[in-house]
C-alpha cells in the first residue's frame, strides 16, 4: 500500500517538474549550477504513519524548481541501511538527502558518504540536547536531527485498573503482572522487538543499560560488556521466554508485528516506540482508549531507553546540495516539527513542543517521553557499528531462544566485540 502511495507521489513530483521545465521552454533560473539548486530525492525508511508525503507536498508547492521525490525504503532499519549503502558505495546517484538512523552517523561520516554541514545554518540550540550529539562525528556536524525516539512501556490500563495495579516500574513488577494477571485475561505478558535485527540490538542494549551495564567504551575501542549487569539484562529477557511470560512468537517481531499484537488485544505489555500510540488509538485498534504508556522499567526502578530517531544528511554525491540543505531547514522548522508529532505521531526534536499545552492534551505521554529521551543512552559508538550490532543481536537471540545461557552469551559477545575492535 505504502509503496503504491509513494510511487504515486513520485510520479506527481516528476510531472510537476516536467511541467515547470516545459512552460518556459528552458529550465527556470537557478535550477542548475547556481549554488547547487534543483530537484532531489529524499530516501527514508518506511513512513509507518504515512505523514511525510503531505509534508513534502508543502515544500514542492513552494519550490517548483527544487522538487523533492520521496523514496520509501523498507520498514526494517537493517534493510534500509543496506539499500542506502549499496547506492552510496557505488558512487551514489539515487539518493540526495538521506534520513539516516541516529545509529549510523559515525559510520556514514567515517566512510565519506555524507557531507559535513555548517552548524550556524540550523536551529540546533532549539533541539533537545542529547539528539544533537547523535549528528556529530569527530567534532563536526554531519547531519541534522529530525526525529528523536525513546522506547516506552505500553500497558493495558483497563486490565491494571480492574486489578487495582499501577503500571510496573521494576522488572519484578513487570514479570509478576505478566505471569499472574495476563493469563486471567487471556493475554500474553510482554513483548518487544526480538527478531534478530537492529530492533533486538536496541532491546538488548536497553536491558543491559537498565541493569547499569554498558557494551563498549572509548568510541568502540574498549569492550565493557563482560559484567554482572549485562548478564542480569540478558537473563531478564531469556527468563521471560523460558517461563512463558514473553510469548515465543515475539522472537519474530519487529516494530510493526509487535504493535499489531498489542492493538489486536493480545498483550498486556509492549515495549515499542511512541509511534505505536497512533495505531493503538486508531479505528482498527481493539485497545483504543484502554491503554497508557510509561517509561521502561528496570531492575529496581525506571530503566533506560536507547536513544532512537533519525537525522537528515546530505549525500556527498548530492546533485543539488543547496536545495538539500534548505529542505533540511524546512523539515526542522517549527511548523513541520509540529506536524511530525501531530500527523506522524513521531517524537519531534524541538524541545519547546514537549511543553506545548495543546500538544500535551492530545498526546498525554509527551512529558513521560521527554523524560525518556533526556535519559536515553546512545547505542555503542563505533565506526564498525554494523558488526557490533550483528554481534549483539546474535547473542541476545541465542540467549532468548535458550541456545546459550546468559553467562555464556555475554562471554561470547565480549570476545566477538574484542575481535571487531582489533579490526580498526
Ligand atoms: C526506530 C528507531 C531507530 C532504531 C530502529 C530499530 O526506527 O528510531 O533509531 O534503530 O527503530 O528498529
Amino acid at each position: 500500500m505504502r509503496w503504491m502511495r509513494a510511487a504515486g507521489r513520485g510520479l506527481l513530483a516528476v510531472a510537476v517538474v516536467l511541467t515547470g521545465y516545459m512552460a518556459s521552454g528552458v529550465p527556470s533560473p537557478g535550477v542548475e549550477g547556481a549554488g547547487g539548486r534543483g530537484p532531489m530525492t529524499l530516501a527514508t525508511a518506511g513512513d509507518l504513519t504515512g505523514y511525510l508525503g503531505p509534508v513534502l507536498d508543502g515544500w514542492n508547492r513552494a519550490h517548483p524548481a527544487e522538487q523533492v521525490t520521496l523514496v520509501e525504503l523498507p520498514d526494517s532499519a537493517d534493510e534500509t541501511r543496506a539499500q542506502m549503502i549499496t547506492d552510496l558505495r557505488s558512487g551514489g546517484g539515487r539518493f540526495d538527502l538521506l534520513n539516516i538512523d541516529v545509529a549510523w552517523t559515525s559510520e556514514f561520516a567515517a566512510a565519506g558518504w555524507i557531507a559535513p554541514l555548517e552548524r550556524g545554518r540550523f536551529p540546533l540550540e532549539s533541539f533537545l540536547q542529547p539528539v544533537v550529539n547523535t549528528a556529530t562525528y569527530d567534532g563536526r556536524l554531519y547531519a541534522v536531527p529530525y526525529v528523536t525516539n525513546a522506547g516506552m512501556l505500553f500497558y493495558r490500563r483497563d486490565v491494571l485498573d480492574r486489578e487495582g495495579l499501577r503500571p510496573p516500574r521494576t522488572w519484578a513488577e513487570l514479570e509478576r503482572q505478566s505471569r499472574t494477571v495476563a493469563p486471567r485475561y487471556g493475554l500474553d505478558g510482554y513483548a518487544g522487538q526480538f527478531l534478530p535485527y537492529e530492533g533486538l540490538t536496541v532491546n538488548a542494549a536497553e536491558a543491559v543499560y537498565s541493569a547499569g551495564g554498558t557494551i563498549l567504551g572509548d568510541e568502540g575501542q574498549r569492550v565493557t560488556v563482560d559484567s554482572t549487569a549485562a548478564r542480569e539484562g540478558l537473563a531478564f529477557l531469556a527468563r521471560g521466554v523460558r517461563d512463558g511470560w514473553i510469548p515465543e512468537e515475539a522472537l519474530t517481531y519487529k516494530e510493526e508485528e509487535s504493535r499489531r499484537a498489542f492493538q489486536d488485544g493480545r498483550l498486556l505489555f509492549l515495549r515499542n516506540w511512541p509511534y505505536a500510540y497512533a495505531g493503538a488509538s486508531g479505528a482498527r485498534s481493539k485497545v483504543a482508549g484502554k491503554f497508557g504508556a510509561v517509561p521502561l522499567p528496570g531492575p529496581d526502578g525506571p530503566g533506560a531507553s536507547v536513544l532512537g530517531g533519525s537525522n537528515l544528511a546530505v549525500s556527498s554525491h548530492a546533485r543539488h546540495p543547496e536545495s538539500a540543505r534548505d529542505l533540511i531547514a524546512y523539515l526542522t522548522s517549527e511548523g513541520v516539527q509540529r506536524r511530525v508529532l501531530s500527523e506522524g505521531a513521531l517524537p519531534p526534536v524541538r524541545a519547546a513542543l514537549y511543553e506545548d499545552p495543546a500538544l500535551v492534551a492530545r498526546f498525554p505521554y509527551l512529558p513521560a517521553l521527554r523524560t525518556s529521551v533526556l535519559a536515553a543512552a546512545p547505542r555503542p559508538k563505533s565506526p564498525h557499528y554494523e558488526q557490533v550490532s550483528l554481534a549483539v543481536q546474535a547473542v541476545a537471540h541465542d540467549a532468548m531462544a535458550q541456545h546459550q545461557t546468559p553467562e555464556a552469551a555475554v562471554r561470547r559477545l565480549a570476545a566477538e566485540l574484542a575481535a571487531i575492535a582489533r579490526r580498526r
